[in-house]
């Protein structure tokens, strides 16, 4: 039996919908997550998601969370139910996935935080919706399909919503956005790593701005 959807979707759909673009951020600790998400802040894109892959992320969210006015911030690549409330007490407003749980979903709605899950397939999002989750990531997108896939999801799934991400740039985000049944999309692409190492936060405010533009 298909679920309504969770009330933590419908605050998740809220977030997503007030950016065309989710940074995501791979970083070491607060000294570089501080001042890249002011960057990306002050370029208008303030939904950041932070990939749980370093052993400084969780740090880096608290303080980004403390210290960043106006950053909503998630955690990215959560696998597991630990990572779940260990993301929530960083400070972590609402979790990604590169895949889809039953445990993950069940832990994410036992803890009240709005979760993303990743899918791919039809059937992955079809199980997804069984469970409330109407909102959806839809990852790897490039290599999964990209725009034709997902476009082709819209007439037969037409109560679900996707956040495509993996692979995605300035081009394809417009392609992307073009779709119905996208809210926006995510990406590595707007903090190249040879800006972030060198401190140009400038230049990271000026790719936000563009991407910030782009619906
Ligand atoms: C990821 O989980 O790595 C994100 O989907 C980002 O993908 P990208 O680096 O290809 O933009």
């Amino acid at each position: 039996m298909l679920k309504g959807p969770l009330m933590s979707d419908a605050s998740l759909l809220a977030i997503l919908k007030s950016v065309p673009v989710i940074p995501v951020l791979t970083v070491h600790g607060p000294e570089d997550a501080v001042p890249l998400a002011r960057a990306l802040v002050a370029g208008g894109l303030s939904v950041l998601e932070v990939t749980l892959r370093t052993e400084g992320a969780l740090k880096a969210i608290e303080a980004m969370a403390r210290e960043v006015a106006g950053a909503v911030i998630g955690a990215g690549t959560v696998l597991t139910a630990s990572q779940v409330s260990e993301a929530q007490s960083a400070g972590a407003t609402f979790l990604v996935s590169p895949g889809s749980t039953a445990k993950l979903s069940e832990a994410a709605h036992h803890a009240g935080v709005p979760l993303l899950p990743g899918v791919a397939t039809a059937s992955e999002a079809m199980a997804m919706a069984e469970m409330g989750h109407h909102v959806l990531k839809f990852f790897p997108a490039e290599p999964a399909g990209g725009v034709a896939y997902l476009k082709s999801l819209a007439a037969p799934l037409p109560h679900l919503t996707f956040c495509p991400t993996g692979g995605i740039d300035a081009a394809k985000a417009k392609s992307y956005l073009a779709l119905p049944n996208v809210v926006c999309v995510g990406g590595s692409w707007v903090t190249p790593a040879d800006a972030v190492n060198a401190a140009d936060w400038a230049r990271v405010t000026s790719l936000a701005k563009e991407c910030a533009g782009l619906r």
